[in-house]
């Protein structure tokens, strides 16, 4: 049967619509993840801006779209893991379900060095804490070609996954992975910025995930019962990582709520994303280390 590229795509978008699917890993509805998957299945570029939406496909095209749709709907996994891709802040990095499928809204501000935040300061040494694929870590070191940075993880697992996009870009003279629990093995260094992607997700919501989450490593979302078991953890601890002028930014997501609720003296600037959400916040050294947690 002949068919068309445009064709197939919304063939594909109507199947996932039906087969109630989520959309949350790359794309967020079914018309873009199903332009996403075609091209992959075509061996299209799927970063490429002109999609040949006139393009006839062949035979052998049409049945790798379909080997692929059917993998999509009967496992439930996430196409990045399916087809070991995902794009974040204009690259793209391997993935796996050993690391969470790069999505944070950090990904925003990376290529622009998070202007007007931090503009015209020194960036010599940055932390990705919490790293996962290394996406964040990767990005910053493309974006910041004067930065040492250290990226950490307490997953030995989702290290792997970071050692491959590491070396993918070739920034491993001055990307530095390192396995701990929140600043276990980073000693006394202080860092000019320190970017964090936590897990914060709360008992309650961790309970509603769609099932897509479920192929993702739990220790990447669990925060505890309000989300901050991390955060807070983070905010008492982060004052003696950073230099006098360092900046934090930290996602805080669904939590962002209990974070103002359980630091209500924190002066959290709050970044607007492109989707109108603002559950980024970015914090001076110096407002970090004037405020206290009013619970401890
Ligand atoms: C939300 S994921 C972020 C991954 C990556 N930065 C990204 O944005 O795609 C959170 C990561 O935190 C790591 N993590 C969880 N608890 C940690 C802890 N106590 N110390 C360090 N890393 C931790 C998880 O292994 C996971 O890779």
């Amino acid at each position: 049967m002949t068919i068309r590229l445009e064709q197939q795509v919304e063939q594909v978008a109507n199947a996932l619509n039906s087969a109630g699917l989520c959309f949350g890993h790359g794309t967020d509805n079914a018309f873009d993840e199903a332009a996403w998957l075609v091209l992959e299945a075509c061996e299209l570029d799927p970063s490429g801006d002109e999609v040949p939406w006139d393009q006839v496909l062949t035979a052998r095209q049409q049945a790798s779209v379909q080997a692929l749709l059917e993998r999509r709907i009967q496992t439930g996994e996430p196409l990045a893991y399916l087809v070991n891709r995902a794009w974040f802040a204009g690259h793209d990095f391997f993935v796996d379900p050993r690391a969470i499928v790069p999505r944070s809204h950090i990904g925003e501000w990376i290529p622009d060095r998070f202007s007007p935040w931090r503009v015209e300061r020194p960036a010599a040494s940055i932390l990705d804490l919490c790293t996962g694929s290394g996406c964040i870590a990767v990005a910053l070191a493309l974006a910041f070609p004067e930065a040492q940075i250290d990226a950490s993880d307490i997953s030995a697992s989702a290290l792997e996954v970071a050692q491959a996009n590491v070396a993918r870009y070739e920034v491993q003279e001055r990307v530095r992975l390192l396995q701990g629990d929140l600043f276990e093995g980073l000693g006394q260094a202080r860092y000019d910025l320190i970017v964090c992607n936590p897990p914060y997700v709360s008992d309650e919501i961790m309970n509603t995930l769609p099932g897509e989450y479920r192929h993702e490593p739990a220790l990447a979302f669990a925060g505890g019962s309000s989300g901050l078991d991390f955060i807070n953890r983070l905010l008492d601890q982060a004052g003696d990582h950073l230099t006098k002028s360092g900046l934090l930014v930290v996602e805080a997501g669904s939590a962002r709520d209990a974070l103002e609720a359980a630091w209500p003296r924190t002066p959290f600037t709050w970044l607007m994303s492109e989707n109108g959400e603002a559950v980024v916040f970015a914090i001076e050294a110096t407002e970090l280390v004037s405020s206290n947690h009013p619970k401890t």
